[in-house]
């Protein structure tokens, strides 16, 4: 048995984001280290605001981030056009990809492909294409190994666009999956698969506030908890994985909490 993830718990929304800045500079470092270029993997909901301000604040002193090197994919992204509200690209473009300073350098990004709105089993497997184009052949590589994956918890426990009791998270041979039926608005989706959630080099979960105190606890402290899909990713990843989360989210979670530090 590995070791269990961690739990780092922050007093406030900006000491939150200088952890979190920490986190994915560590990352990219030894990425580009082992290989010079930097897999990332991000989601929706509330996540690309707090990571543009974990990495868009000012900095004194030399930038370490080199979004040359960067190589974003989405862990999750609803099948709708690319401008629309409830696009987790037009989310991470408005909040992050736009405000990049240029002397930081401009990431390759790799939204869905529009032309599949009407067939998501198609986008998924463009997408799987997508990855299998960067991570090497499907036959030469079982399962892609992110460098760095942002995962958002909801308030059900799901990750991605992986749902609690859903059939996809006993997928394990796709790499990206479609839904149609999400819980969670809109319906039609493409998330990837449980076992590439888990396979992260390094995986952060953000989870902010009160709301999220009820679901935390099961995930943490509950054997049920340890089925949800974001329960399924601890497991899978253990020590890989570190939660960023404020104290309002953690309130009555027994399992420990380090403060605000790497
Ligand atoms: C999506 C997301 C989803 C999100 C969680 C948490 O596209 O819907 O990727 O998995 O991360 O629902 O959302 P919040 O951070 O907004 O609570």
């Amino acid at each position: 048995m590995g070791k269990p993830p961690n739990l780092f718990a922050f007093n406030t929304a900006d000491e939150l984001a200088v952890g979190l800045r920490a986190f994915v500079i560590d990352a990219q470092n030894s990425a580009l280290d082992r290989h010079g270029i930097f897999r990332v993997g991000v989601s929706g909901g509330s996540l690309p605001k707090v990571l543009a301000k974990a990495l868009l604040g000012k900095v004194d002193g030399d930038n370490p981030l080199d979004f040359s090197k960067w190589e974003i994919f989405f862990a999750d992204e609803r099948a709708v056009p690319l401008d629309h509200d409830d696009s987790n690209y037009k989310a991470v473009k408005e909040e992050l990809l736009d405000k990049i300073p240029t002397e930081l350098g401009t990431p390759i990004v790799h939204p869905i492909d529009v032309k599949y709105l009407d067939d998501i089993q198609e986008m998924a497997d463009q997408y799987e294409q997508t990855l299998v184009r960067s991570f090497a052949a499907r036959d030469s590589v079982r399962t892609p190994m992110f460098d760095l994956l942002l995962l958002g918890c909801g308030p059900d426990g799901h990750t991605c666009s992986l749902f609690p009791g859903s059939p996809l998270l006993r997928d394990d041979s796709a790499w990206v999956l479609p839904i149609s039926d999400s819980p969670k608005p809109p319906p039609k989706r493409i998330t990837l698969s449980l076992p590439v959630a888990g396979h992260g080099i390094k995986i952060g979960f953000v989870a902010t506030g009160a709301g999220k105190k009820e679901i935390m606890r099961q995930i943490f402290d509950t054997e049920e908890g340890h089925q949800l899909p974001c329960g399924l990713v601890n497991g899978l990843g253990q020590e890989r994985v570190s939660w960023f989360v404020d104290y309002p989210a953690v309130e009555g979670v027994a399992f420990p909490a380090r403060r605000g530090s790497l």
